[in-house]
Formats: structure tokens, C-alpha cells, sequence
């Protein structure tokens, strides 16, 4: 077996996703534009795991995201277009220009920094009781008790959503994402579920404007041109998808990842000013998104010297940009001073996160809160036993149980 063959069984296997940086590394070095299968649907594709070539990918026109217009027979076939067959094809996330350049103006209108620091407000007080619930016993879950908590009612509270109906919605969603590569054909019934939530709260906000998210993209306006029905559910869908996992994936990675650097986390605590640029580095890190959504060559391009034929899907791997030796120093080494600290934890080029500012503020407020509140906190489990999801784009732990300790 050669040694290419070999490192493409590893990429998307139990082992990968448990640790996928030893694959990473392998890969820049010896097959920076990665030839392989996809574990779904057999389908052929190319996965690019250096710094400037994940930038370049992303920036690039001729790598597109519109897979249900640019994708070859066997990526459609495989079901791996996303939201086929329903709002969500012609999402402000998966189209390409003009089209995603009316979709994100209309949707940034709705981003001012007046709300954005009103969403700072919310985030606190979230914050804060979430970790009063924790404070109440010895153990708990960091992912179920508190990153899952904190992100699904932050967004809820900003998009404004209906608390009744937040299981089911949490339910779609483990459908939408699932953990395992098994639970693939449930997809487009968690993504229409997801959809016609979005549809119902687009409709009440249309009739009770209220001070949420979702109410300002009713009305977001932009020279007379407004956001129509089948746009204004994919827009609040996109947000639910986009806004709540990768939210709760981060806070999980990030506390792991302070729970084993002791004196960064110490770090962490005592220098409130260095929170931003920590929380940089955390994004860095350990992001929440392992790769960006799919590119599509809408044409066929040469990427050094390995040609990839039009039509053909292209994965960027994110954290292996964000541990790229040529582009970051000691780039396994967590430094919460590190700067400059040019990521792609948050994506690169015109899709690059438009929720970047909420995901910011949830991480700057939740992380320093979480170890001031409790600062012996401890994992209460082996760390070789903490277990990562197995899905293709986040990664995401599954439980984080932490002994509390004494709290302030
Ligand atoms: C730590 C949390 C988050 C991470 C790590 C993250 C990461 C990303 C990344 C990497 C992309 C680019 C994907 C690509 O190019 O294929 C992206 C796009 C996007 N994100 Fe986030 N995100 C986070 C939180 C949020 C939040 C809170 C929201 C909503 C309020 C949001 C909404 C979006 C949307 C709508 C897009 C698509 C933008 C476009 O295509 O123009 N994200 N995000």
C-alpha cells in the first residue's frame, strides 16, 4: 500500500476523528492536495490541509459552495448537497454571487453593533445562570450543562424562538448533524424540520414584531429590496444551524483545552485584557468547524500540480490550517498572548462567518466566567476517555464530566 493509500483510510476514521492532527500533518507534508473516497457514498474528492491552500480555497471563485448547481453525479447521488430539495439550496451559506452578495447585505443590516452589544447583555445573563445551575452540585457535564445550555438560549433568546417547541428543535438538530456517519439518510429530514420551524417563527415574527434577530430580518430592507419568504426561512434556518452546535463544540474544546494548559488558564483569569486575543487562539486551537462546507471545482484547476476535475468536491480542512508550521510558530502550543493570529477558526473569503461577532462575544464572556467561578475545576474522567463526535465537519466532545470543586 503506498503511503498516500494509507493516510486515506485514516482521513474520516474512528481513529481521525478521536485525534485528526497526526493525519494533518502527514497530509501537509506528503499529500498537500489529498486525493481520497469519502466514507459516504463512495464519492471521489480532494482535501487540502495546508495554511495558504485552505485561504486559497476559500477565496477562490472558481471553488464554489453552490454544490447543487456545480456538483458531479456521484455527489448528488451520494445525497451530500446541502439542504437539497428544500429552502436551504438556495442558502445565504452554499450560493455564489450575486445572489450571496444581496443575501449577506440584507442579513448584515440586521448585525448593528447597538444589538450586538445588547447580545452581550443576554449573553451574560445566561452566563450566569447556567453556571448558578452548575455551582448547585459536585460534577457536572461541561457539554450538557453548560456550552449546550449557554449556546441553544442565547440563540434562542436572540432569534427570539418559542420555548415549547425547543426539544423538538434540539432533536432536529442531532438529525440535521449527526454523529455517526450511519445516521446519514436522516439528514434531509432534520434539515426540513429545522426549515419549517424557521417558517413558523418568520410567520409570527411577521405578525408580532418583536426585538430579536429573527423580527429584524423580517424587516431588513435594503433600497427597497427585501428578504422574500422562501429567503427569510432559510436565513433564520441557517442561523439555527449555524449559530447553536458550533457555539456549544467550541466552548467544549476550549474548556478541555485550558483544563490541560494549567497556567494559560491561570492566564486566562488574570488578565481580563488578554480575553480577546485568548479567545483567538482558543479558536485557533481547537476550532468547532474541522473543515468548511464543501467547494465545488467549477472548473477544472490544477492545484500544485494535482489536477481536479470540474465538478468535483474539495474539502478544506480548517484545523489543519490553524496547526500549519509555516504559517504559525510552535503551532501545537497553545499561547493565549499568540499575535498576530491569523485563524480560519471562523472561515476565510466571502462566506466567512457572519455570526463571527456573537460566537466571539459567547466565547469571551463564557470561558473566563466558567474558571473564575470554579477555580479548582478538574476533569472527572480519564483524559484519554474523552470522546469526540464522529461527524465529518464539527468536531464536537461528547461529555466533558468536571469535578466543580470550591465555587466563588
Ligand atoms: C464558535 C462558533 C462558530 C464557529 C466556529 C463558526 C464557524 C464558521 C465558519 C468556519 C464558517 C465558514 C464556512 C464555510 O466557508 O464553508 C461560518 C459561516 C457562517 N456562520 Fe459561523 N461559526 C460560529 C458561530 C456562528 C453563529 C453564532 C452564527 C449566527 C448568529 C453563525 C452564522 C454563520 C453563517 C450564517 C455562515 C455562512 C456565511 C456565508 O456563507 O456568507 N456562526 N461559520
Amino acid at each position: 500500500m503506498s503511503g498516500s493509500t494509507m493516510q486515506a483510510a485514516e482521513l474520516f476514521s474512528a481513529q481521525y476523528f478521536q485525534d485528526p492532527y497526526p493525519s494533518f500533518a502527514w497530509l501537509r507534508e506528503n499529500s498537500p492536495v489529498h486525493e481520497f473516497t469519502f466514507p459516504v457514498g463512495d464519492v471521489r474528492m480532494w482535501c487540502v490541509t495546508r495554511y495558504e491552500d485552505v485561504r486559497a480555497v476559500l477565496a477562490d471563485p472558481r471553488f464554489s459552495p453552490e454544490s447543487a448547481t456545480w456538483g458531479n453525479e456521484a455527489f448528488r447521488q451520494a445525497g451530500l448537497v446541502t439542504g437539497a430539495g428544500s429552502v436551504l439550496e438556495a442558502a445565504v451559506t452554499v450560493v455564489d454571487p450575486p445572489a450571496h452578495t444581496r443575501l449577506r447585505r440584507l442579513a448584515m443590516q440586521a448585525f448593528t453593533p447597538r444589538r450586538i452589544t445588547r447580545w452581550r447583555e443576554t449573553v451574560v445573563r445566561r452566563v450566569d445562570e447556567t453556571l448558578r445551575a452548575c455551582a448547585a452540585r459536585e460534577q457536572f457535564d461541561v457539554m450538557g450543562d453548560f456550552a449546550g445550555p449557554v449556546s441553544a438560549a442565547v440563540m434562542g433568546e436572540i432569534l427570539g424562538l418559542t420555548i415549547e417547541r425547543h426539544q423538538d428543535l434540539v432533536d432536529a438538530l442531532e438529525q440535521a448533524f449527526p454523529s455517526d456517519a450511519a445516521l446519514m439518510d436522516r439528514v434531509p429530514e432534520g434539515f426540513a424540520r429545522i426549515c419549517a420551524y424557521a417558517e413558523e417563527l418568520v410567520r409570527a415574527k411577521r405578525g408580532r414584531p418583536a426585538a430579536d434577530l429573527t423580527s429584524a430580518l423580517v424587516t431588513a430592507e435594503e433600497e427597497g429590496d427585501r428578504l422574500s419568504e422562501d429567503e427569510l426561512t432559510a436565513m433564520v434556518a441557517a442561523m439555527i444551524m449555524a449559530g447553536s452546535d458550533t457555539v456549544r463544540a467550541f466552548v467544549g474544546n476550549a474548556v478541555l483545552a485550558l483544563l490541560d494548559h494549567p497556567a494559560q488558564r491561570q492566564l486566562l483569569v488574570s488578565r481580563p485584557d488578554l480575553t480577546p486575543c485568548a479567545v483567538e487562539e482558543l479558536l485557533r486551537f481547537d476550532g468547532a468547524l474541522s473543515t468548511a462546507l464543501f467547494r465545488i471545482a467549477t472548473t477544472d484547476v490544477e492545484l500544485h500540480g494535482t489536477p481536479i476535475p470540474a465538478g468535483s468536491p474539495v474539502i478544506a480542512a480548517l484545523l489543519s490550517a490553524n496547526r500549519d508550521p509555516a504559517q504559525f510558530s510552535d503551532p501545537d502550543r497553545l499561547d493565549l498572548t499568540r499575535s498576530p493570529n491569523r485563524h480560519l477558526g471562523l472561515g476565510h473569503g466571502l462566506h466567512n462567518c457572519l455570526g463571527a461577532a456573537l460566537a466571539r462575544v459567547e466565547a469571551e464572556v463564557a470561558l473566563p466566567a466558567l474558571f473564575r467561578r470554579f477555580p479548582d475545576l478538574t476533569l472527572a474522567l480519564p483524559r484519554e476517555e474523552v470522546r469526540y463526535i464522529e461527524n465529518w465537519a464539527m468536531r464536537r466532545i461528547v461529555r466533558l464530566p468536571v469535578h466543580r470543586g470550591g465555587a466563588r
